[in-house]
């Protein structure tokens, strides 16, 4: 089916992404971009700026809540971030993540938040962590209708087995355990895969393999899409930089200082002044 057959909606903001519309980017070498967004502002703007898919992920824990791991992330708190995330987005297909323990301790219960994450938010569809131990659960969930992209790589939900966020799949033999969870996510039924932090000629072959997309971060520039955290890419989160995140602009350092700003304006008694009065 070609483009203009297709009886995909046209948003003020262009032609609505869909899986669908992915996977035909994907064969025709069209680059997908995404990035992560928890508020209706910062996905009003991703959206308007024509970012192809918005993650609400579970990194929230980190850049909003201020702790160091994504683990403590709850459902009520994805359910609360995703409904504000799909409250302002018209295009891009909006991703909400499974959090830690949503969807481990059996198929019924992934299924069961899988579709609070869809009925209760809005969101389109469901990241989860993992590969071949978590495809039953994959297909279960895609079989009612919810598509899934998985992740693999350095996973942050599993960061206390791991204890590390360093390089993965630098060995042989975790590098064919990628291949295979890639290539067993893709038989259950998933529409993509993030892959992140590992060497970039692995995640180039694995893009290739795959009939899916391939969404990378950490991962160099062969996948078919990119993902970044966006308060990282805008220099907004500044409590790391690591060497994958390209910073697009330093918003710390000028929101910090319109803070100072205004803070000498009020004790200077220059704010308000005049017309800023009634
Ligand atoms: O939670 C998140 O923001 C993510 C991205 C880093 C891919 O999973």
């Amino acid at each position: 089916m070609s483009e203009s057959s297709e009886s995909t909606p046209v948003t003020p903001n262009g032609k609505k992404v869909t899986t669908l519309r992915l996977r035909r980017w994907k064969s025709e070498g069209r680059t997908i971009a995404a990035l992560t967004a928890y508020d209706y502002l910062m996905a009003e703007l991703l959206d308007r700026a024509g970012v192809d898919i918005i993650l609400v992920g579970d990194s929230v824990a980190t850049i909003v809540q201020g702790l160091d791991t994504t683990v403590p992330a709850t459902m009520e708190q994805m359910l609360y971030h995703a409904s504000n995330v799909t409250r302002a987005v018209q295009r891009a297909l909006v991703v909400g993540d499974l959090p830690f323990m949503a969807y481990q301790v059996n198929a019924d219960e992934a299924l069961r938040n899988a579709g609070r994450l869809v009925k209760e938010a809005g969101v389109e569809a469901v990241k989860l962590e993992g590969g071949k131990r978590i495809a039953a659960t994959v297909e279960r969930i895609v079989d009612v209708g919810i598509p899934v992209m998985g992740h693999l790589g350095l996973t942050p939900q599993s960061i206390h087995k791991f204890g590390t966020y360093q390089v993965r799949a630098r060995s042989n033999k975790e590098a064919d355990e990628l291949r295979r969870d890639a290539v067993a996510l893709q038989e259950a039924g998933a529409f993509a895969v993030v892959i992140e932090k590992v060497p970039a000629a692995l995640a180039k072959e694995v893009s290739k393999s795959l009939d899916i997309p391939v969404i990378g971060i950490g991962a160099g520039g062969g996948c078919d899409g990119q993902i970044l955290v966006s308060h990282d890419m805008l220099g907004l989160y500044t409590r790391f930089h690591p060497r994958f995140v390209r910073r697009y602009a330093e918003m710390a350092g000028a929101m910090q200082e319109a803070f100072a700003h205004y803070v000498a304006d009020v004790r200077a008694g220059d704010f308000p002044n005049e017309s800023e009065s009634y």
